[in-house]
Formats: structure tokens, sequence, C-alpha cells
């Protein structure tokens, strides 16, 4: 579905997040498929030692020893990568460091709802190029050349997909990168659930378009690591410097203990690696089982990513979120929030034997959706 409006935000005191408070206030149920990251990894799992822990402490324009071990993460020099509170100040840090009110965004159709929304509340336009389920949700570079105008300022895409889980390839990225290039615009690229494809170890869009790519990330998704907050933008030394200005308007140094936190998670990340590897080698064939086994399902698969998106022949994805709710104990998220109400996404980042179990009691609610 390609929306044609360009409007920015009439009001930004009123922004708000539909998709965040369905995700903060509905979706938790037992049985819960509906979020897209792996499990929190416990902080006893990590060789964290208290004394080694302080409140405050030298975090100006970065706290030395994280920046280091971001670079080293990211595998680009230190003036290359500033961190930020999550993917998400991430997201909103490279938007603001972009573009100026006015300007237009291209991003993809369907994403990622709270990129929209800050693109909005930064009082740009937004204009989308579509991802269709027919097309595997692989992105057509010509697509986006077609769709350009003259104010476009930043073409925006997740890589991998979300809501699809699917992963687009060097190819795409290099054609959309070349064709950025000659436009004289920018290619912003959320690649939060990038690691989550483990054996793929696909490149980052900034080794492969870097003089145009803006990337932002953190250790959320694939990790179990939300509660570090610990994100970070990539980009040339020109975007990286407004980032660290603009960011000086919004926490101007973030909290010193997730600070210290977070580079211990660096120096052990195998660890919530392989806890990550070993929940999605179980969940990955037990979501691809289940989706063959349904033919009330239609689907792209995502042998790589921690989400997927499937079509429903029949009812809405809202039929469906309100029969697990009530009858099931279990949740997942429907397709209106990707802009498309006959689908719903499925996560199964989650512990196996739940998820196991909430893919049955899925089945379930499917089967009483179709009566
Ligand atoms: C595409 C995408 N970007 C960013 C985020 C937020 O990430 P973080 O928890 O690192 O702020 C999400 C969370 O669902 C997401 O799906």
């Amino acid at each position: 579905m390609i929306v044609i409006s360009t409007e920015t935000a009439s009001s930004r005191s009123s922004a708000r997040s539909q998709y965040m408070e369905f995700a903060k206030l509905r979706s938790a149920a037992r049985y819960n498929l509906a979020t897209s990251g792996i499990e929190s990894f416990p902080i006893r799992e990590l060789p964290v030692r208290h004394e080694e822990l302080e409140i405050t402490g030298p975090s100006f324009y970065g706290y030395q020893p994280l920046q280091q071990r971001l670079a080293e993460h990211c595998n680009v020099a230190e003036n290359c990568v500033a961190p930020a509170i999550g993917t998400s100040l991430a997201n909103h840090l490279a938007l603001a460091a972009t573009t100026d009110p006015g300007d237009e965004i291209l991003i993809e159709d369907p994403t990622y709802e709270l990129i929209t929304s800050t693109a909005r509340f930064l009082g740009l336009a937004v204009r989308t190029f579509a991802r269709r389920f027919e097309d595997g949700y692989r992105i057509d570079p010509d697509e986006v050349r077609r769709r350009l105008t003259p104010r476009t300022r930043l073409v925006v895409f997740c890589n991998l997909h979300n809501p699809s889980g699917v992963m687009e390839g060097e190819a795409a990225i290099s054609a959309v990168g070349e064709i950025c290039r000659q436009a004289g615009v920018r290619m912003m690229v959320d690649e939060v659930y990038l690691d989550a494809a483990f054996e793929q170890k696909p490149r980052s869009a900034f080794h492969i378009a870097p003089d145009v790519a803006i990337v932002t990330s953190s250790l959320t998704k694939a990790y179990g690591l939300s509660g570090l907050r610990c994100g970070w933008v990539v980009g040339l030394p020109e975007v990286i410097e407004r980032v660290w200005r603009i960011n000086d308007l919004f926490g101007a140094v973030p909290p010193h203990t997730a600070e210290l936190l977070s580079v211990v998670a660096f120096d052990h990340l195998d660890r919530p690696r392989e806890r990550a590897r070993n929940i999605l080698m179980r969940n990955r064939p037990a979501l691809e089982g289940f989706l063959r086994s349904r033919d009330d399902l239609e689907v792209v698969a995502a042998p790589h990513g921690t989400t997927a998106f499937p079509r429903l022949t029949r009812g809405s994805g809202d039929e469906l979120f309100s029969i697990l709710q009530r009858d099931y104990e279990a949740s997942i998220v429907p397709g209106r929030f990707f802009g498309d109400p006959r689908h719903f996404r499925i996560g199964i980042g989650g512990d196996p034997q739940m998820t196991a179990e909430g893919l049955r009691r899925l089945g379930l609610a499917l089967d009483q959706l179709r009566k």
C-alpha cells in the first residue's frame, strides 16, 4: 500500500505512538508472541562486580571505554559512532541530524511505526515506497528511485525488516545507496535486528555505502539486553558530530551505571549471543513447522529473523488478537499497526517452551477464527 499523503504533524504537543501504547499496555500475556526481540538476558549471567559500578563518571562526549567497544563492535573509527538511549533515540537523533523541518523522507511501507511518528514529530513530510508481500518484502531499488522527489533528504528502511523479518541483501542495499548518491540524499538503515542473522554475518549498510549511509542499532533485540538502552548511530564524522550536538538537547549524558554495564556486556557478548542462538535454533523450526501446517495463513519465509508477518486468509489481526487474549492467555501484534489489518506479527525470541505452547494456542485461536 502506497501512502501518497505527505502530511507533517499538525500538533507536536499531541504527538503519540499508538503502537508503543499497545506494546506497553496491551501486549503482555503468559504466552507472548508479540515481542520482537530475544527475551531478557539476566544480569546474573554477566560477571558484574558491584564494586566496579558507579553512579556518576567521566562521560561527556562519550565514556571512553564504551566508545572504544562501540567502535570495535561496529568496525568503524571512534569518530564514526555516537551512543544513544536505545535504537529509539538513535533513530530520533539520526533523523534530526540529517533533516530540517519541511524536508521529505522516503520510508519503506510497512515499517516500524515509531520511525514515521518521530519523523512527523520533527516536522518532516513522510512519503513511502512499498515493500510488497507479493515480492517477499524485498526492496525494489527502481521503486525507490521513482518515489524520490526534489524535496527528499533521506531514504529510510530497516534491515532486518520489521515486521516481516526479511533480510535484505547487499545488492539491493548497494543499489539504493547508488540511487541516493546520485540524488544527493542519505540512506538511514535501522539494523536493530541484523545481528540476529548469526550464520549469515551480514555486513552493515555503513560498510556497503559509507558515504551515504547512517545506521542505527542497539544491544536490545538480538542480545536481549534492552534494559541497558545501549544504542548507537554510525555515520561519517560530520554526521556523528551533529548527533553529539543534538544529543546535548536530550539526555545530555547517558546513565553512567548503564555505560559501565554495557562495557561488561560487550566484553562478554558471546554469552547473550549464544543464548540467543540457542533460542532461535529451536524456535525457528517450530515456527516454520507451524506455518507449514496452516492453510489459513500465507507468509513470506524469514529464516534469519526474530519475527514473521503472516497474512490471514480470513479475519483480521485484531480479531485474532482478541481471541488470543480472551481465551488463550496469548498475544501477537495486529497487522493494523503496520498498516495491513489482514496480517499479524509473530515474535519468536521467547523461551522455547513458552513459544511452542504459544504456537499451539495460536493454532486453536486460528481454528476459532475460521468458524
Ligand atoms: C525497527 C526497530 N527499531 C528500533 C526499535 C527500538 O529499539 P531499542 O529498544 O533499541 O530502542 C524497535 C523495537 O521494536 C524496532 O522494531
